[in-house]
């Protein structure tokens, strides 16, 4: 038997106890919010990241089209977010085909055979249906047979809830490969009419193959996740769950789209993901210099270089790519983080953090050594 200080898996006995995760539990009052910050208790299974891909519809939405839908103009949306051009879903593709090929292309990246898939985890809120899950969807178009399914909804932090998920399950010896993707059609639930929302919004899929290691230090070295969900109000879809099911009703109120108090979000944006990096570095036992890259959730550059400020972190070595592809909820970061591989951002021995926050409210992060 293994104890650890403060670990509520602390009496696990059995199999798996080799590599039990070791939580911290974060003082909770108004301006702490509660948090569990997680690394390996001791040196067993890691959980490394041995493929990335990503995937964007064709079809690109400029500032200059909103402006004709909306009483917009591409100043203040370049001024105010940061965004010049966003990716929209032709007619008939769903989550699952953006996600498909976001997976793709991580599999070739780590060689990795739909057979050899033991769970796919997929961070969505914009999945093809309420049920099944899009995982299950995933898995069948696949042909990833021997794998368990499941999505996560964690808003726009989906993407992490579900890479921090696949960690434990790697740390306890129950998974070898996981699938972890994030994925997001938010056009569907867009408000056309709404220029608080609509100018914000993009589709997209990113996704990791990540794998178990016996290597020491190296892969996702530290997670945090957290919620407050008194906060749910603040960014929404009213309707399509069982409290509000679809009628005509509540199709002509507009309840289907997505709803957001922009202003209160950003507030909790900046301290909640500023916050999660001092702990994520805190539990890495790294300095802010060791930071390679900071790849933020992409919900607005004005948040993203308050966040930096408050931390005093350099922007140079903060990865934005929102000019692009706009706010993609739970994929932004497992796009940034391919694009940053890809351009040569990240190399072997770099640590890097993924922090994002979004609808629950949650937020939360990963340090990963490169
Ligand atoms: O992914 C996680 C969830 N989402 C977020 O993280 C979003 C967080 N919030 C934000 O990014 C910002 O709050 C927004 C981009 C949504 C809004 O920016 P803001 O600087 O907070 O603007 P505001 O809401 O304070 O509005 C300022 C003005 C208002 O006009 P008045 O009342 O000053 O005349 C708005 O009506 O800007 C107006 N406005 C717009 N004007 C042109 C709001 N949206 C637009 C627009 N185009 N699209």
């Amino acid at each position: 038997m293994r104890t650890c200080y403060n670990c509520p898996l602390s009496e696990i006995k059995g199999p798996g106890a080799s590599s039990l995760i070791h939580s911290v539990t974060a003082p909770r009052n108004e301006s702490e919010p509660v948090a569990k910050s997680s690394q390996p208790c001791k040196p067993g299974l890691s959980a490394v990241i041995a493929g990335t891909g990503f995937d964007v519809p064709t079809r690109v939405m400029t500032n200059a089209e909103l402006e004709k839908l909306v009483n917009t103009s591409d100043q203040w949306i370049v001024e105010r977010t940061g965004m010049k051009e966003r990716r929209i879903v032709a007619d008939g593709q769903n989550a699952s085909d953006l996600a498909l090929a976001a997976a793709q292309r991580a599999m070739d990246e780590a060689k990795t055979n739909p057979e050899e898939i033991d769970l796919i985890i997929v961070g969505t809120v914009t999945g093809d249906m309420l049920f099944p899950s899009t995982a299950c969807v995933l898995q069948h178009k696949l042909g990833a047979t021997n794998a368990a399914a499941m999505d996560v909804s964690a808003g726009c932090t989906g993407f992490i809830y579900a890479l921090d998920t696949a960690r434990q399950f790697i740390a306890t010896g129950t998974y070898r490969t996981i699938l972890v993707v994030g994925v997001e059609v938010l056009s569907r639930i867009t408000d056309w009419t709404d220029r608080g929302t609509c100018v914000l919004l993009g589709d997209g899929a990113g996704a990791a193959i990540v794998k178990a290691t016996a290597e020491n230090g190296r892969g996702i070295i530290a997670g945090l996740l957290g919620a407050d969900g008194s906060r749910g109000p603040d960014l929404y879809q009213p309707a399509g769950g069982t409290q509000i099911p679809a009628t005509i009703e509540s199709v002509k109120q507009r309840l289907h789209y997505l709803r957001m108090n922009g202003n209160a979000i950003f507030k909790v944006a900046v301290r909640s993901m500023a916050r999660t990096v001092k702990r994520l570095i805190d539990a890495a036992r790294i300095t802010a210099d060791d930071v390679k890259l900071i790849i933020p959730h992409q919900a607005n550059l004005r948040i993203i270089e308050a966040m930096a400020k408050l931390i005093r972190f350099p922007m140079e070595r903060v990865f934005v790519n929102i000019q692009k592809y706009a706010n993609t909820s739970s994929a932004t970061t497992i796009i940034a983080l391919d694009e940053a591989r890809k351009t040569g951002r990240i190399v072997a021995g770099d640590f890097v953090i993924l922090v994002a926050f979004g609808a629950g409210l949650t937020w939360g992060g990963v340090v990963i050594r490169w």
